[in-house]
């Protein structure tokens, strides 16, 4: 468990002559990080992480508010290290499980006796499964001076669930599971702060390009792109929002959700104010409506009535250009040949997404808010959720991309930094060479 490998460290601290405590140094980095790659047929945002013992690189789909680090247990599992929770350990508690049990077919990895079990989640094929082994393994992680990559660091027990393989469907090819950012205690965030006892913060900054890596930062800034920008020194905060409910994660149990939320108050488009029903931007009684954060959608999701105040103002922002057939999944195309191009992407009205006061917005630019389809066309990049949708606004992979948002668990803040292109430079600017 987590506790036992942070006591691990600090015993390896003190005897500085032993070199190896387990397979860990007494290195204790300030900063991990992981590369991002945007997968181009799924747009998903995977990783790669290091597990095991011996160690295997496995790639993982992101998953923003996802409660915990599950991985197909199923298909080609081999470690000497791997670990069940037993049922009543501190494991079991920090993963605030479900169930305790034994496994009903004969006992193999992922299928334990005296076991207990979470409820992971794959967001993109909607699915929960509440048979989530909970289990302890080696796992694998680059340290960073917040500049560039430095030596990997292993955590000797790692909690996170096992699952079998059908859960995977959906995933990006070679995808073996999703790393959950969630706000929970097993959560990638949360464990890797309470060993290396660094901040419980993080930064994600999703490239907008198949080609190069974005890249999320575990810890504290700097947080530098090149040409050497610590954009951890200009963010805007906001508080986020805890829905009561596991909404998108668990949402039948009484246990607030991991997922991230906060509070649009109200959108404006072109500086003008959208007429939006505000109670959709609430949430109610039941954990239903707000606006949550999220990478399992490759684009923002609004309630219909959202949806078509948002298109509307947009059209007749837009008047003096071509609108075309629609291509899915948008509903919402136009010509681009009469549209120009500016530094943040097509020039077309901003979209705001106001915050706590006048003062505090999210505006999203033509390089978030349009999608370009082909070479004459440009959608507006957000989809419709049909009405009575549990979460009102779901912002999602494209609104996120070229924008560093960091996750500040302990405060409950979000900062962001609006478009990076601002900025001459985009979350495809971390210098991933090593240093010697
Ligand atoms: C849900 O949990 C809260 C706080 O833990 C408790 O006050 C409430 O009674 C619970 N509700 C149900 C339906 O169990
Ligand atoms: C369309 O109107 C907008 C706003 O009035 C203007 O900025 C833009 O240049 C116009 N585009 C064309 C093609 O006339
Ligand atoms: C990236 O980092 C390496 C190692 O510190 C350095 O040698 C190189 O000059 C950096 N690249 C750029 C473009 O600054």
């Amino acid at each position: 468990m987590a506790f036992s490998s942070y006591y691990l460290t600090l015993i390896c601290s003190l005897l500085l002559s032993i070199s190896s405590c387990i397979g860990q140094t007494a290195f204790q980095p300030k900063a991990l990080l992981l590369p991002v790659t945007k997968d181009s047929s799924t747009l998903q945002y995977t990783t790669q992480i290091g597990q095991r013992t011996p160690l295997v690189p496995i790639k993982l789909t992101i998953h923003l508010g996802g409660q915990t680090l599950w991985v197909d247990c199923e298909d080609g599992y081999v470690s000497s290290t791997y670990r069940p929770a037993r049922c009543g350990s501190v494991q079991c508690t920090l993963a605030k499980v479900n169930t305790c049990g034994d496994c009903n077919t004969t006992p193999r990895i992922g299928c334990s006796n005296n076991a207990c079990y979470n409820t992971p989640e794959n967001p993109f094929i909607k699915t929960l499964y509440d048979g989530g082994e909970i289990t302890e393994d080696v796992l694998s992680i680059q340290s960073t001076d917040g500049s560039n990559p430095g030596k990997f660091v292993k955590i000797p027990s790692f909690i996170f669930t096992c699952v079998p393989t059908f859960l995977t469907e959906g995933l990006a090819s070679g995808v073996k599971g999703t790393v959950g950012l969630g706000r929970n205690g097993i959560a990638l965030p949360s464990q890797l702060a309470q060993v290396f006892s660094f901040p419980r913060k993080f930064a994600l900054c999703l490239s907008s390009s198949t080609k190069s890596s974005g890249v999320i930062f575990f810890g504290d800034g700097p947080y530098m792109m090149l040409p050497n920008i610590d954009i951890s020194k200009n963010l805007i905060f906001i508080p986020l929002i805890i829905n009561p409910f596991g909404t998108g994660s668990v949402p039948f149990l009484n246990e607030s959700s991991s997922e991230y939320f906060i509070g649009v108050k109200s959108i404006r488009l072109n500086g003008k104010p959208v007429p939006i029903n505000k109670k959709l931007l609430s949430i109610d009684k039941r954990g239903n409506g707000g606006t949550k954060i999220s990478t399992g959608s490759p684009y923002s999701i609004l309630e219909t009535s959202i949806y078509d105040a948002v298109t509307k103002a947009l059209v007749q922002e837009l008047s003096n250009v071509t609108r075309v057939t629609a291509v899915a999944p948008f509903e919402t195309c136009f010509s681009s040949k009469n549209i120009a191009s500016a530094k943040v992407g097509q020039a077309v009205p901003a979209i705001d997404l106001m915050l706590q006061s006048k003062q505090v917005y999210w505006r999203i630019f033509g390089s978030n808010s349009m999608v370009e389809v082909s070479q004459d066309v440009i959608c507006l990049g957000f989809v419709n959720g049909g009405i009575k949708p549990t979460t009102s606004i779901v912002i999602g992979g494209h609104q996120l991309e070229d924008n560093l948002l960091q996750f500040d668990l302990p405060r409950s803040t979000l900062g962001f930094s609006s478009s990076l292109l601002f900025r001459q430079t985009t979350c495809a600017n971390f210098n991933f060479t090593s240093k010697a």
